[in-house]
């Protein structure tokens, strides 16, 4: 189709999947943790920050890492959804909606994947080494037993519950990016020798029914989305042909839409990101001595470097688009008109972006008006850097 013609019809309303749920366009913020938070509860900045969102044409805006639990945390600061987060929650549902958009909620358990010392025993698939805690004192995670996996997958359905019930207009379970419904996904974590380890069928097990109980409580019509990685970005991970399986089964458990994506943030966490990795930044924030000094000494062996393209994932996220019919959430180096066109013209639904809005909230309505082409993001990534120092934003 022409592309012109594609773009303006991007920018007309669609309903969220099967949903009700009407979006003012198909974009969509991806979620970026904000680190807009005090004692787990969020500040009137995060607030703020979505309704720039919003206002800046982002049809359906994603508030990142909603712990399902105060022990489903990486860090210990972080939001979880309780009592007090669904007061604030709540505001910020209502602020989106005031300006004009709708709001997500990115419902996440880190497993093992975790520094915060709250936490003696991370659950995980199988016991496994943590790379990511040790230098906390957190070295090796449990594994999980049908109590564990139980009480996770009932903390995750009432936790969309909650949130459904405060206004939120949809949510997004993570399955990808490492953390523990990732962790049951990868062969690189799951170890186990039952039925939930193993092959995909049996890997996918658990994270499936997760998600069939989150559909259970919240009925058809909500819109549920699952974040589920292309490829955890190295051998002997979880791999495309897993993806498709997985896919597969999503869409026949009734999840509205798929948010692809890649990478296992305790092993290639720039896989996802691409572009610089900002080290003296990331050694600065370190939370001791012990992790300074060893990210100064090995951070350039051990975090991996990955070129930054525009629509990066695009060739991987096609595969799944032939595979499947359900409404697909193309995400991945979404920077400028033209990429924007691509993506369109390879069927995605729904486009999700992360830095591009960090950057410039009104990438989005520049890019409808002809006033830019592209985004002026260097992917320079100190913005991760500037999430774990009071909030984050673009230095540029
Ligand atoms: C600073 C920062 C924080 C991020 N935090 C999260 C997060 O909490 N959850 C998540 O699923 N992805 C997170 N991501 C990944 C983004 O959602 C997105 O997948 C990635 O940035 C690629 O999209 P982009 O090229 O449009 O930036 C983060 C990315 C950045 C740059």
């Amino acid at each position: 189709m022409e592309t012109n013609v594609l773009l303006d019809k991007a920018f007309l309303p669609k309903n969220l999947g099967n949903s009700s749920v009407l979006l003012n366009n198909v974009f969509i913020k991806s979620a970026t943790f904000e680190g807009m938070y005090k004692n787990g509860i969020p500040t009137e900045k995060l607030t703020a920050h979505h309704v720039a969102m919003a206002k800046g044409d982002a049809a359906l805006t994603t508030v990142s890492y909603g712990a399902v639990s105060e022990y489903a945390r990486t860090f210990k600061d972080q939001m979880y959804i309780n009592d007090r987060s669904l007061e604030e929650l709540k505001v910020l549902a209502q602020k989106v909606h005031e300006a004009g958009g709708k709001v997500s909620m990115q419902l996440t358990h880190c497993g093992y994947f975790t520094k915060n010392t709250q936490i003696k025993n991370p659950l995980a698939p199988s016991r496994v080494f943590n790379e990511y805690g040790f230098l906390s004192g957190i070295m090796f995670s449990k594994a999980m037993n049908r109590k564990d996996m139980d009480k996770v997958a009932n903390q995750f359905a009432d936790a969309a519950y909650r949130l459904k019930e405060i206004g939120f207009d949809a949510v997004e379970i993570h399955m990808g990016h490492g953390y523990l419904l990732s962790q049951f996904l990868s062969p690189y974590t799951n170890k186990r020798k039952d039925e939930y380890g193993g092959d995909i069928e049996n890997r996918s097990r658990f994270p499936l029914e997760v998600l069939k109980k989150v559909i259970n409580l919240l009925g058809k019509d909500f819109p549920v989305l699952v974040k589920l990685n292309l490829s955890d970005g190295f051998k002997k991970g979880f791999s495309l042909d897993d993806c498709k399986y997985v896919s597969k089964k999503l869409e026949a458990a009734g999840c509205t839409a798929i948010v692809l994506s890649g990478g296992f943030t305790s092993k290639t966490p720039f896989y996802l990101i691409r572009g610089d990795v900002p080290l003296a930044g990331m050694i600065k924030n370190g939370t001791s001595f012990a992790e300074k000094i060893t990210l100064a000494l090995f951070g350039p062996v051990i975090i991996k470097h990955y070129k930054f393209s525009s629509n990066f994932f695009l060739d991987q996220a096609k595969e799944i688009r032939k595979h499947v019919d359900i409404p697909l959430v193309y995400l991945g180096g979404v920077d400028s008109k033209k990429g924007i066109n691509e993506i369109l013209n390879s069927g995605f639904d729904f486009i999700a972006i992360a830095r591009a809005l960090i950057h410039d909230p009104d990438f989005l309505i520049k890019i409808k008006t002809n006033e830019i082409i592209k985004s002026g993001c260097t992917r320079c990534n100190k913005c991760v850097v500037e999430m774990e120092r009071g909030g984050i934003r673009c230095v540029l």
